[in-house]
């Protein structure tokens, strides 16, 4: 699996993240995007610098670039991330000991959750370089340390990783449409599939069961505030050669739930 780390030049972006980075907790106005370092709802023991109003953000970002850039999905932690992370923290033998890939990374915090659940080694892979220098900031705020790599790894297979992470990556169908193929190659080759998705209507395979089910805080991603549920999903075991990998992790929380944190 091609890895590398981004040195891009990303205007306007270090400034901000790094003022993110030092303002204290809960301050009063950061900047006019609100961009801070919080604790993340669903996953308080993970802080990650978000944006209160993602919007604003990708316009500033745009006119300090002087380009459209795609929006700043690294500046929120999305429905569908935020309970494949509290399924890694609450279940840790899914990740402990194994290398972990998060593809669609986006702010890294599904990742960070498997690091701090004892993850081996952990990739967290991104297209948006903007996404990988925040995954930086984010893992170091969160004292792990991640492999990041910006590569597309989506038409290709992945050798190496034991687990692979996907939370909220089927948020469009184009997306959906190449990243469903992808994670069912990565059971196919032995590897577990972990997917986070708050039933965005792009999950058209029934290779997946649900195996736990959230209710989550009101401040995703602000394109989530109608989304209360997020849901955990797995390959199912009659569609798994069980000879070909490591056994899925206990299931049993079937039933949505509020974490008490
Ligand atoms: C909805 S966000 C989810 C981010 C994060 N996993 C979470 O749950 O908070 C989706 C992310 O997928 C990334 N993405 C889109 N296409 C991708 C691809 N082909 N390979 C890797 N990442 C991709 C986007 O840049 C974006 O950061």
């Amino acid at each position: 699996m091609p890895v590398r780390s981004d040195t891009v030049a990303l205007p306007g972006l270090e400034p901000l993240v790094l003022q993110a980075l030092s303002a204290p907790e809960c301050a009063g106005t950061v900047s006019i995007d609100r961009l801070r370092l919080a604790p993340v709802p669903l996953v308080p023991e993970v802080r990650l610098v978000m944006a209160e109003d993602a919007i604003v953000l990708w316009a500033r970002l745009e006119a300090e670039a002087g380009h459209v850039l795609p929006p700043p999905f690294w500046a929120s932690a999305w429905t569908g991330g935020q309970g494949l992370a509290r399924y890694i923290l609450d279940h840790p033998e899914t990740v402990a000991g194994c290398h972990v890939l998060d593809v669609a990374s986006g702010s890294g915090l599904v990742a960070i959750a498997a690091a701090i659940a004892g993850a081996a080694g952990g990739t967290a892979n991104d297209i948006d370089p903007y996404s990988i220098a925040a995954i930086k900031a984010n893992a170091r705020a969160n004292g792990v340390e991640l492999t990041l790599s910006s590569s597309d790894l989506l038409d290709g297979d992945v050798d190496g990783v034991d687990v692979v992470l996907a939370g909220d990556a089927l948020y469009h169908p184009s997306v959906a449409a190449r990243m469903l193929p992808f994670l069912a190659r990565v059971v196919a080759k032995g590897a577990r599939v972990l997917v986070g998705d708050p039933d965005r209507g792009h999950l058209a395979h029934d290779w997946l069961e649900r195996v736990a089910t959230y209710e989550v805080p009101m401040s995703g991603a602000p394109e989530d505030a109608q989304l209360h549920l997020t849901s955990v999903l797995m390959p199912r075991r009659d569609k798994v050669d069980d000879r070909r990998g490591p056994a899925p992790p206990p299931r049993g929380d079937s039933q949505p739930r509020r974490h008490p944190g």
